[in-house]
């Protein structure tokens, strides 16, 4: 066991490097009167054996489907089934969808059970994960219902994403991208120059990118925990990134990738940013091998971002960039962002 790595203890939550998961995880759950486990069905896979029949663990199959709201109602009731009380633990093992299902279960069952995540995407050890928030879609509609609330742990194990397939360990280098665009300028020049090393998961780059965005989202986090103001700059990429998720069906980290270039685009236009740092920006997401573009529809995406949680009115609070590795808040109107929205399509097209 590696318990020498913690990195920090903040906002309630203990951040744990460890080698060897399942003693870990026994050793842990001894402090609490019972625990269960919701796990991603890929990984029950590769723990079939240690597993075993345990009817502790809940599969969860593999999809943003397990995200749908009317779904929640099962794991409520695997929860009532296990007797679980505000004094267990309730632990997920999985990417973002399994992050996002035991983030609002555990907060919103018995107004609040102690829970623990143990991420298994790059995307959700570096974001969704990290930093409280949690998310169910409805009627369509990407995590439109959710809470924010801290868990107990987060346990990273990097034997974890080596079974990661390539298109999904690549996705979640959207998110660790995006850290470098709005807060880190040295970060974002460390990914230009050590594509091969960080993405090689037995590497000391690899374990820096880890933590380093840990670290860059927990201090956005610590500075807004409610998201009034500050921590709206984690949403970088998400606003077009949300709309095409939803209607083009392709996978966050990929949609998040082409709204950072839509971002950066609209930056551009602005002049908040130079050609040159808009080139950087481009050629960052493509050499990580993520997408900038996709053919879309742009009143079906309007249709879409009006749902987005921080529109206001007829304005919809717009990540941008001033530089790389400084964002800012810039309210925008829907006519805006569908001039905005065709401009960028001549573009890219
Ligand atoms: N709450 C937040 O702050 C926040 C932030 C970002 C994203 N999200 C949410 O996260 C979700 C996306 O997360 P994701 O990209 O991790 O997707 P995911 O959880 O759907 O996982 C992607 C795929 O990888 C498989 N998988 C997971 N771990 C694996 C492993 N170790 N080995 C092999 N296969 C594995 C899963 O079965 C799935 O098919 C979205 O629902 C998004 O809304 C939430």
């Amino acid at each position: 066991m590696d318990f020498k790595n913690t990195i920090s203890i903040t906002h309630q939550t203990e951040y744990i490097f460890s080698n060897n998961l399942f003693e870990y995880l026994e050793s842990l759950s001894k402090n609490f009167s019972k625990w269960v486990v919701f796990i991603d069905y890929e990984v029950y896979l590769k723990y079939k054996n240690e597993i075993g029949d345990n009817k502790n663990f809940k599969v969860i199959q593999s999809g943003e489907a397990q995200k749908d709201y009317y779904k929640i109602v099962d794991y409520y009731k695997f929860l009532i089934d296990h007797e679980i009380d505000k004094n267990a633990l309730i632990i997920g093992i999985g990417g973002g969808v399994v992050s996002d299902i035991v983030g609002f279960v555990a907060t919103t069952f018995k107004r609040g059970v102690p829970f623990g995540l143990i991420p298994t995407t790059i995307l959700s050890a570096v974001d969704a994960a990290i930093g409280g928030k949690n998310g169910v879609n409805f009627l369509g509609y990407k995590n439109i219902i959710g809470s924010i609330s801290q868990p107990n742990f987060i346990i990273f194990n990097r034997e974890i994403f080596s079974a990661l397939p390539q298109e999904i360990f690549i996705e979640g280098f959207a998110e660790v991208i995006k850290y470098g665009c709005i807060y880190d300028i040295e970060f974002f020049e460390f990914l230009e120059k050590n594509k091969y090393s960080v993405f090689n998961v037995d590497s000391q780059d690899f374990l820096f990118v880890l933590k380093k965005c840990v670290e860059i989202k927990n201090e956005i986090v610590a500075s807004d925990p409610t998201e009034k103001n500050m921590r709206k700059i984690l949403n970088f990429g998400h606003t077009l990134g949300h709309a095409i998720e939803a209607s083009e069906s392709i996978p966050h980290g990929n949609a998040v990738s082409i709204g950072m270039h839509f971002a950066a685009f609209v930056s551009l236009q602005k002049g908040f940013i130079n050609l040159e740092m808009y080139d950087r920006i481009e050629n960052l997401l493509e050499n990580y091998g993520l997408p900038t573009s996709i053919p879309f529809n742009v009143d079906s995406i309007l249709k879409k971002m009006s749902q987005d949680k921080k529109r206001n009115g007829d304005f919809i609070d717009f990540i941008l960039l001033e530089q790389i590795g400084r964002a800012k808040i810039i309210p925008l109107s829907m006519d805006e962002i569908k001039n905005y929205l065709n401009l960028w399509k001549e573009e890219i097209n």
